[in-house]
Parts: C-alpha cells; sequence; structure tokens
C-alpha cells in the first residue's frame, strides 16, 4: 500500500506525515512531495521513526517520481486563509495548484484514490473531477473532498456540551465544507437530545469552527493539527477499505445522485474500488431541513466556479 502526500511539507501535510508514518500498516510506503525543498528533508526526519513503513521526500516542480504507484493520494497543497477572508479567497491561487497536481495523478496513478483538503474543498473537488473527466480517467466513486475536519469537530463540540466521552460520538455532517453548506446532522446521534438553542449555537459553532482557528492563530494560517488527525483518519479509513476491511463509513464531499448537487458530503461505505455505497442522509429534523435548502444555491455557484475554471 502506498500512500502519496503532496503539499508534505506544509502545517498540515508534515501533521499528517507524522501521523502516517506511526500508523499506516507495516510493509505500506509512504511518499512526500511538496514544492518546498525542506520536503526531503522532513522524510528524513520521519524515516528514524520505528516503524515498519518506509519514507521517500521529493520535492521541485514535478510531482510525478512521488506519485508513482500510489493507491492513495492525499492533496493538501496550496494557500490557507488569514484572519478576514473566507474559503473562497483562496480559490484563485488554490484552484491552478490542484489542477495541475490532479494532471499529474492523472497521468501517474489514475487508479489511485485521491483525497482533497485544499481548500476552498466545494470547489477544488469539482476542479479535481472536470480535470480526471478530460484526460479519460474519472472514476466518481474515487474522488473524495475531506471534510472529516468537520466531523471530528462535530464530535469534540458534543461531547464537551454534554459531557460525554467524544469517543462515543459519532455526527454526520453532510453538504459541503465552508460556512452554511456545512451541516451536522444533530438529530441524528443516538442517545443525545437538544434544546432548540443548543442546536442554533451548536450549529454556527460546528459552521465556524475554521475561522474560530483562524482568528486564534491571528494570521499564523488555519487548522493544521487537527486537519492532520482528520485527513489521516480519512487516509487511513480509505487504506482499511482498500486493505478488504468491511464497514468502513466516513463522511466525505463526493459526486452522487444529485438530488441536491452534483457534490454533497454524506456517510460512504468504502471498500476496495473506493465507494461501494452512498448511504442515504436519513430524516432531518425540520431546522436541518430548511438549513439544507438555504445551502444549495451557495454550493451549487462554487461548483460551478469549479467547472467553469477547467473549461475556460
Ligand atoms: P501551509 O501553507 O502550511 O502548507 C501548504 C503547503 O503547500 C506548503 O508547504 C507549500 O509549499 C505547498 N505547496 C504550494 N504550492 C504547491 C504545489 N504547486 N505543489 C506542491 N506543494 C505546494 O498550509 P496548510 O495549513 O497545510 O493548508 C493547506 C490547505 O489545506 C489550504 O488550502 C487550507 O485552506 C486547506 N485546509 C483544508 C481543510 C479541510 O477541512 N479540508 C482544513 C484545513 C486547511
Ligand atoms: C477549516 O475548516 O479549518 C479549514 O477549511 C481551514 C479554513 O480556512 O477554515
Amino acid at each position: 500500500m502506498k500512500v502519496a502526500v503532496l503539499g508534505a511539507a506544509g502545517g498540515i501535510g508534515q501533521a499528517l506525515a507524522l501521523l502516517l508514518k506511526t500508523q499506516l500498516p507495516a510493509g505500506s510506503e509512504l511518499s512526500l512531495y511538496d514544492i518546498a525543498p525542506v520536503t526531503p528533508g522532513v522524510a528524513v526526519d520521519l524515516s528514524h521513526i520505528p516503524t515498519a513503513v518506509s519514507i521517500k521526500g521529493f520535492s521541485g516542480e514535478d510531482a510525478t517520481p512521488a506519485l508513482q504507484g500510489a493507491n492513495v493520494v492525499l492533496i493538501s497543497a496550496g494557500v490557507a486563509r488569514k484572519p478576514g477572508m473566507d474559503r473562497s479567497d483562496l480559490f484563485n491561487v488554490n484552484a491552478g495548484i490542484v489542477r495541475n497536481l490532479i494532471e499529474q495523478v492523472a497521468s501517474t496513478c489514475p487508479q489511485a484514490l485521491i483525497g482533497i483538503i485544499t481548500n476552498p474543498v466545494n470547489t477544488t473537488v469539482a476542479i479535481a473531477a472536470s480535470v480526471l473527466k478530460k484526460a479519460g480517467v474519472y472514476d466518481k466513486n474515487k474522488l473524495f473532498g475531506v471534510t472529516t475536519l468537520d466531523v471530528i469537530r462535530a464530535n469534540t463540540f458534543v461531547a464537551e456540551l454534554k459531557g460525554k466521552n467524544p469517543a462515543d460520538i459519532n455526527v454526520p455532517v453532510v453538504g459541503g465544507h465552508s460556512g452554511v453548506t456545512i451541516l451536522p446532522l444533530l438529530s441524528q446521534i443516538p442517545g443525545v437530545t437538544f434544546s432548540e438553542q443548543e442546536v442554533i449555537d451548536l450549529t454556527k459553532r460546528i459552521q465556524n469552527a475554521g475561522t474560530e482557528v483562524v482568528e486564534a492563530k491571528a494570521g499564523g494560517g488555519s487548522a493544521t493539527l487537527s486537519m492532520g488527525q482528520a485527513a489521516a483518519r480519512f487516509g487511513l479509513s480509505l487504506v482499511r477499505a482498500l486493505n478488504g476491511e468491511s464497514n468502513v463509513v466516513e463522511c466525505a464531499y463526493v459526486e452522487g445522485d444529485g438530488e441536491h448537487a452534483r457534490f454533497f458530503s454524506q456517510p460512504l461505505l468504502l471498500g476496495k474500488n473506493g465507494i461501494a455505497e452512498r448511504k442515504p442522509i436519513g430524516t432531518l429534523s425540520a431546522f436541518e431541513q430548511q438549513a439544507l435548502s438555504g445551502m444549495l444555491d451557495t454550493l451549487k455557484s462554487d461548483i460551478a466556479q469549479g467547472e467553469a475554471f477547467v473549461k475556460s
């Protein structure tokens, strides 16, 4: 099993690489790529950790040496927000970075499962899909926008509020990954109930959690360590499913049946070929139903922006 991390010298990339070096199954290969010249050094640093995971680092303009034979590619290359910015403000720089990297994935490891972390995820996933399609290698069961951070945040905040162990909470988060498009389904947590005000406040906190970190870091970037943990959880789930483990379920932003929008985050059963089954989002409360209807214009316009970018 070979996992490639693109953007590996960055805040997320280094945290993610550390977690993968310590948690990938024995015998796996980890491949790190970033334009930053330090990347081979990051790999040397991690190589001293005594796990049976081999590691190599690559830098420069060409990502293909890192991608040869990759089964899973996780992409966090690109710029992060500063206070006062929305994720959509990252489009101008990150759209081109994602297009370029996905072109190299398409030519080097077209069978790989791809997880896009780079923001704005609502749009970069649409860019990736269009690039893969243009190259004739798009498989909608193999492309994921990584929204696991929304899930782990929701689990943490619900557990805090209700005095529970976060490990026992699993909140499905559907929609997209920005502002109102992030919709935690708080009505679907077994054994946990909320007042109307708690639902309003918690939903808002989960939707604004990225901004909470951006403001707390005061110009020093956005979530890196919690995102490293979230991306590792998602990447390891992909690896477990590829290795034949059953019942691996994660929420991610994928192309579905288009009932709500072409791309939509929902619970997925993962398997040896990526998505084995898109699970229904279940019955929504009146609050959630209204929030879902209210997000769709934003989500669809974010997707259209990505599609138009590749067409032009
Ligand atoms: P960072 O600046 O710390 O790291 C980004 C890395 O990307 C840098 O090392 C940089 O050299 C590298 N890079 C830039 N252009 C590249 C290219 N063309 N090829 C390869 N590498 C390139 O940023 P970060 O904090 O790690 O965030 C990375 C991205 O992840 C941002 O877009 C951020 O908004 C996004 N993010 C997404 C989520 C999510 O939930 N999906 C959460 C947090 C951050
Ligand atoms: C997050 O949710 O923390 C990330 O999408 C980064 C950001 O810009 O908020």
